[in-house]
């Protein structure tokens, strides 16, 4: 089959990161390990430029076309001033919207050559590749009431609201499952049922979805306070962690620590399954670094492992996702690294020479 991408590299470092992207690309249809159809369209201000809008209809189109979305980072001060609803950022939130993508998938992976870099002792962290499901357009920060009310004493009252229906759970709760499968097959469900209904509803219907559906995958729940500890402690005994809006906001950030650099980050969010395909944008966590950008100084390896992540998860393509993400791991232990990620006074090659040399660990096999 013909896996149907759309690049949208976009600004800042975007375009850099997403060249090198394109160089891994090539070398897997090169060795006919998949064929892909890759289309590259303008996002962001770079769309604003051309178009005076941060994502055209027509480039939205292709985007539901496409098997998966590839998506580099927009924004920057030559756009500080354009009005708020055509910002660059509003080409991103559209098609999130549009998309439907109601799942964020945040990997954290510490490669073993980088295991200093994490706040964890090595020992921790060596090796860790868990992947943290963040429910992404419900709960509290969406939820009705949201006011901030005066009083008759002139005191005032704030409210935010937590919601959450059994629909909204059993999806991002089949998501976090057929994640499992491609990986090591557990889940772990973190919620507070022990104080939120929401939590004894989300517990509830995890419990279900997994004995009605997914039996053969381990799951586990465990308490959102006690999730963040273990986390810290022993981060290696999750493999899939599934959670609501705000518990995955905060410990999404509290794996990030455990990995490293910025430049390090992939992600995935994820939507409903139509015609037999799940909606799915792949991108760096990073923003667009206008500090670095055309300067060939960024680390392309979050937007690298960001396509390892759509040859896993959007098309069938694990064993090439593990050549990627092998290579990856073998160039960093060869010392190979960009400025974000040497030491202090280390040498440091750019953003085409470090995807050059993933390239060359993919061509060695
Ligand atoms: P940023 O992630 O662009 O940069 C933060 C710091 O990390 C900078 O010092 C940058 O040089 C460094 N950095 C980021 N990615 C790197 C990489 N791949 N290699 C090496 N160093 C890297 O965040 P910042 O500075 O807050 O935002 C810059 C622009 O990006 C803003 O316009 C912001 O709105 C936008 N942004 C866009 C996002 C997206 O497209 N999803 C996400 C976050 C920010
Ligand atoms: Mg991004």
């Amino acid at each position: 089959a013909t896996h149907k991408i759309l690049l949208l590299p976009g600004d800042g470092i975007g375009p850099e990161v997403a060249r090198e992207v394109e160089k891994v690309l090539g070398w897997l249809s090169g060795r006919g390990i998949a064929s892909f159809e890759t289309e590259t369209d303008l996002v962001g201000g770079a769309a604003i430029d051309a178009h005076g809008v941060p994502l055209t209809d027509a480039a939205l189109d292709r985007a539901r076309a496409a098997d998966a979305v590839l998506f580099g980072a927009v924004g920057g001060p030559k756009w500080a001033n354009v009005p708020y609803a055509i910002r660059p950022e509003a080409g991103l939130l559209r098609l999130r919207k549009d998309l439907g993508l109601f799942a964020n998938l945040r990997p954290a992976i510490c490669y073993p050559a980088l295991a200093e870099a994490s706040a964890l002792k090595r020992e921790l962290v060596e090796g860790l590749d868990i992947v943290i499901v963040r429910e992404l357009t419900g709960g509290v920060y969406f939820g009705e009431p949201k006011e901030i009310v005066t009083l008759e004493d002139g005191s005032k009252r704030a409210v935010d609201t937590q919601i959450y229906t059994s629909g909204e759970i059993e999806r991002i709760a089949g998501v976090a499952f057929d994640l499992a499968r491609k990986r090591r097959n557990k889940v772990s469900s973190a919620e507070k049922h022990n104080v939120m209904k929401t939590g004894v509803l989300w517990k509830e219907v995890v419990t279900r979805v997994h004995a009605e559906q997914f039996s053969d995958v381990t799951l586990e729940h465990v308490l959102a306070d006690n999730c963040a500890m273990q986390l810290v402690r022993n981060p290696k005994q999750f493999d899939v962690l599934v959670t609501d809006n705000l518990f995955g906001d905060i410990l999404s950030d509290v794996a990030a620590m455990l990995t490293g650099s910025l430049g390090m980050l992939p992600s995935a969010s994820l939507g409903a399954v139509e015609n037999g395909t799940r909606r799915a944008l792949y991108e760096p966590v990073h923003g667009s670094a206008p500090d670095i950008a055309g300067q060939n100084l960024a680390n392309p390896i979050a937007m690298i492992g960001s396509l390892a992540m759509a040859l896993r998860y959007s098309f069938g393509l694990g064993e090439a996702a593990d050549l990627v993400d092998g290579a990856i791991t073998r160039t960093l232990a060869a010392g190979v690294r960009t400025r974000d990620i040497a030491g202090p006074g280390a040498n440091a090659v750019g953003t085409s020479e470090m995807g050059d040399a993933i390239v060359r660990e993919l061509q060695a096999l």
